[in-house]
């Protein structure tokens, strides 16, 4: 198993998961046994431009310390030699069994979207993710409705009144996004039950995730085929949420049990997002942070061996209406290792001279060694500038919220907007800095930006705040730690 070794990068993220060399991308089987969460994640070790997929394999108990365990999936058999692909953990009686779909390029010259192309669903069950029973295959091209095309994967199980239920994305030979809705009674033998769909959105829906919460129902996925708008869909491929107008379980809620598409996040890299329940109770969600082809330069982090993170562990909740907020889960609190910086209506109440220098004029400047926390409480409109290259600002004219980020540090994201309600107005901004990225939680978690930015120098941090405020609150935050 590789040792982990991060300090050669110059970029090297602190609280945010990395791959140990190479590439990441998607989180898989996700899930929490006996007190340990597993994160398993898409892993391309040997190319930092992304190869073929292995499943590698975190565990924590706390968000905070880490165990790297090594791969437990690795492209080896027929039918998944070209990509252990996406997949997710079902648990039962302390065994997680891992779903996923193993990818298949056949010889020849096909299309390999309509033809040429194998996405099986296999199987294997691990008690500790670290070691695996055999693979067995489930459901073969031939097995799936023949209105799809080769294009079927990301299997996601869950289990309501004794009834396993699985999801699993496709696309139509017509080029249409689907979900697929199997039923089994043992976890092994599967049948086709029904599709979701949502006409006109997207010719291929990957990572479905179907779940409740309180008493609502979601069913995420990350759709490809969208057109770019001003406020929404700004990525190349995106990732959101449908509310269940009807129990989409049931066969009647086929075409019609769909509420309007939510998006998790409106940063420049956030995708293939996927949920679990842990064992208090809470829904997780965890996102790729990176987006397939993207319109972006190439990662600066590939000439270091390695490309992409995972985003925070993000706790959800519904509010009256059912839309969801997300915010990092309480234990990333225990990151906070020193408040730097507190002032409330215009009192001055904390400052560590040690850690922080301060000016105050029109503009607030606060310059820092490491990486922190943000907590802001506007009064109205406000300009936050994170860092050299980066800003977040509040127009209340316009409602709009916009995060731009400057060439040098950019690499070719420009700018991401989000427009409010006529009736909403900012009244909380929670910002991490990590070395190489950020995540901006707005109002409760109801708003999220993720993106990745790359400082020439990324041994000190500036903030400059300009804008009335009720108070603002800054925290240095430590590092994840790695037991090997
Ligand atoms: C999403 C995705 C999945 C697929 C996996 C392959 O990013 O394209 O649909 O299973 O990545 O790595």
């Amino acid at each position: 198993m590789e040792q982990l070794d991060f300090n050669n990068r110059n970029y090297k993220a602190r609280f945010h998961l990395m791959p140990p060399k190479g590439w990441l991308n998607d989180p898989n089987g996700l899930c929490q046994v006996k007190g340990v969460h597993h994160i398993f994640f898409q892993y391309s070790p040997e190319d930092a431009r992304g190869a073929n997929k292995y499943w590698g394999h975190y565990e924590t108990k706390d968000f905070l310390s880490y165990r790297y365990t090594g791969i437990l999936l690795s492209p080896d058999t027929p039918y998944d030699k070209d990509g252990v692909y996406s997949g997710c953990a079902f648990v039962k009686e302390d065994t997680m069994y891992l779903y996923y779909t193993g990818n298949v390029i056949e010889e020849g010259d096909f299309d390999y979207i309509y033809e040429g192309r194998g996405a099986n669903t296999l199987m294997v069950m691990t008690k500790d993710g670290i070691t695996a029973s055999a693979k067995e295959v489930l459901l073969k091209n031939k097995d799936y409705p023949s209105i799809l095309s080769n294009h079927v994967r990301d299997p996601k199980v869950f289990c309501e009144n004794g009834t396993y239920y699985m999801v699993l994305g496709a696309r139509t030979k017509e080029d249409e996004g689907r979900v697929m809705v199997y039923t089994s009674l043992d976890l092994r033998n599967w049948s086709f039950d029904h599709f979701l769909y949502r006409k006109d959105f997207g010719f291929m829906w990957e990572c479905p995730d179907l779940f409740r919460l309180g008493n609502w129902q979601y069913l995420s996925l990350s759709p490809q085929g969208l057109e770019n708008e001003t406020y929404r869909f700004q990525n190349r491929y995106h990732a959101g949420y449908f509310l269940a107008k009807k129990d989409l379980l049931e066969k009647e809620s086929e075409n019609c049990g769909l509420s309007e598409f939510y998006e998790w996040d409106y940063g420049f890299d956030f995708y293939a997002p996927q949920t679990y329940q842990d064992e208090k109770g809470r829904r997780i969600l965890i996102g790729w942070m990176g987006v397939p082809d993207p319109e972006y330069d190439q990662d600066p982090t590939i000439s270091e061996g390695w490309q992409h993170m995972l985003t925070l562990p993000r706790e959800l909740t519904a509010d009256e209406e059912g839309i969801l907020c997300q915010n990092p889960v309480e234990e990333i609190k225990g990151l906070r290792s020193k408040q730097l910086f507190e002032e409330q209506n215009g009192v001055l109440a904390i400052w560590d001279k040690e850690e922080c220098k301060v000016a105050k004029g029109d503009e607030l400047t606060i310059e820092t060694k490491g990486v922190y926390e943000l907590l802001l409480s506007p009064k109205r409109e406000f300009s936050l500038k994170l860092d050299v290259g980066v800003e977040f600002r509040y127009d209340d004219s316009q409602k709009e919220l916009t995060l731009s980020l400057s060439e040098e540090v950019g690499h070719q994201r420009t700018i991401r907007r989000c427009k409010l309600s006529k009736k909403e107005v900012v009244w909380e901004v929670r910002a991490f800095v990590d070395t190489c990225c950020i995540e901006i939680y707005v109002n409760g978690g109801k708003y999220v930006f993720t993106t990745k930015y790359f400082p020439e120098d990324v041994t000190k941090k500036t903030i400059k705040l300009r804008g009335k405020r009720k108070k603002i609150t800054l925290f240095s935050l430590g590092d994840f730690q790695y037991n090997n």
